[in-house]
């Protein structure tokens, strides 16, 4: 397809004679005879340039370059003069016309004039081209840096707290500071200060001495110190307040041989501040769990006391649990599980009523059905503690049996949590070897024969066979 050239002249032959040069040199044409119907022309483009006269009826030629100009200003317009007039080509080029041409018309002249015309077209699309790509490259290459930057931040923050989140104690909540303070920053040197609250200083945990606290640190702001050396040895000194609720907990140390700036000063601050919800979450966590536990144990004290008979049976059956974890080398955590499970697993009877409880002679049915009640009792005690999941369920099911026919859920075999399963045994030969009011407690070597004996019906075998071989029997 030809580029197109729009010619607008009121004279027709004019219109012809151009038209047919234009022609000439391998364009097409399309004409108007004033502005008016130009404007009405132009959405038809687009157009390689437009010739227009200056004088037309309708709408004049200086009107039509405004309003093409408006339109499009990169256009090009070349004004058709009948005579050469200086002040109208003037006017016509301050309205944005590229250049103008005279009668009479030379295909030589034309051919000049679309080629300048050609050829500033290529060189602005080359140079919006040009231009266009490298500002989109550099607005890429800005943009992956900037997302590289952010990326390594987040992950770098994303670390930080994935860190201070599997954290445990106070402890590791400290060498995991100076540890992820030292991926943050390379070659320095850090260290942790914990604040002595009764004389505001700080203690270096490595020789026990106690240093000066500055008093700016003490008002939670951070400390920056230049030491001058010799050349070699000038460093710089950052040290960070770590607040837990609003006091100085103690001071992170960073030495370092330049300014650390607000980027890692930032990531640092960012990685005290994690830190000290979680010690907030930590200390709060382990008070109110250690409050839980010595009211559950004075609950099991006063179960205790409750039956002269029975007392001291939530020790024993606890020291003989413990002895199955070791024998069976359960994991600390597993073994501390074990443990509450255990000086808790009849917390439930302080709610079966004394008369059944205390009962010196044989249960009936009916009481002994209250009795079965304790597990889910205890169980139901427990449950509004969250950090007691798992001992909560043990202690639901420490008198179901291996066969199934236990209570209170009928569970059987491996479906039966393990740890119940260790206690119901610890549970069983304590019960056989205690003196109760209308028997003697059995011998040991008879409680362990009956344990043999009742092997896959009420206890699971392997863990009989542990107890037996390791643990009562040893
Ligand atoms: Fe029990």
């Amino acid at each position: 397809m030809p580029d197109k050239v729009l010619i607008v002249d009121d004279d027709p032959g004019i219109r012809t004679t151009i038209s047919e040069l234009i022609q000439e040199l391998g364009y097409s044409a399309e004409t108007a005879s004033d502005g008016l119907a130009a404007v009405g022309l132009l959405d038809s483009g687009p157009f390689f340039c437009v010739f227009t006269d200056i004088m037309m009826p309708n709408m004049s030629g200086l009107e039509l370059i405004q309003r093409i100009k408006a339109q499009d200003v990169s256009l090009p317009i070349i004004v058709i003069t009948g005579y050469a007039s200086l002040e109208i080509a003037v006017d016509a080029m301050k309205f944005g016309a590229s250049d103008f041409i005279s009668k009479p018309f030379k295909v030589k002249q034309i051919e000049l004039l679309l080629n300048k015309i050609k050829r500033e077209k290529s060189l602005i699309e080359e140079n919006r081209r040009f231009s266009d790509t490298l500002h989109l490259h550099r607005l890429i290459d800005n943009l992956v840096g900037q997302l590289e930057d952010k990326n390594e931040e987040i992950i770098s923050l994303q670390e930080i707290s994935d860190r201070i989140i599997s954290l445990k104690g106070i402890r590791d909540l400290v060498s995991a500071i100076i540890d992820v303070s030292k991926q943050l920053l390379d070659e320095v040197e850090v260290r942790f200060f914990p604040l002595n609250r009764k004389d505001n200083k700080l203690v270096d945990t490595s020789s026990g001495k106690e240093l000066p606290a500055e008093e700016e640190l003490l008002q939670g702001n951070i400390v920056r110190k230049h030491n001058a050396g010799d050349c070699l040895s000038d460093s710089i000194e950052t040290i960070f307040p770590l607040m837990i609720e609003g006091q100085v907990f103690g001071a992170l140390h960073i030495t370092s041989s330049s300014v650390l700036g607000d980027d890692k000063e930032g990531k640092i601050q960012y990685l005290l501040n994690r830190s000290a919800e979680r010690m907030e979450n930590v200390a709060l966590y382990e008070g109110l769990y250690e409050n839980m536990l010595s009211t559950l144990n004075s609950m099991a004290k006063i179960l205790d006391a409750r039956d002269p008979h029975t007392s001291q049976h939530s020790t024993r059956v606890t020291t003989l649990s413990m002895a199955m974890g070791a024998a069976l080398e359960l994991s600390e955590e597993e073994k501390e599980t074990l443990y509450i499970a255990a000086s808790l697993h009849d917390i439930g009877k302080v709610g079966i009523p004394d008369n059944i409880l205390l009962k010196p002679g044989k249960l009936t049915n009916e009481e002994f059905d209250v009795i079965k009640r304790h597990p889910d009792i205890g169980a139901d005690i427990l449950k509004p503690l969250p950090p007691m999941a798992k001992e909560t369920e043990i202690i639901r099911h420490h008198h179901e049996r291996y066969d199934g026919y236990g209570y209170p859920a009928g569970l059987k075999g491996n479906d039966i949590p393990y740890l119940s399963r260790i206690i119901t045994l610890a549970d069983s030969f304590d019960a056989m070897t205690s003196d109760r009011p209308y028997r003697k407690g059995m011998s040991i070597q008879d409680a362990l024969e009956e344990i043999k004996r009742c092997k896959g019906k009420q206890f699971d075998p392997s863990l009989a066979d542990t107890f037996i071989n390791k643990v009562a029997g040893a």
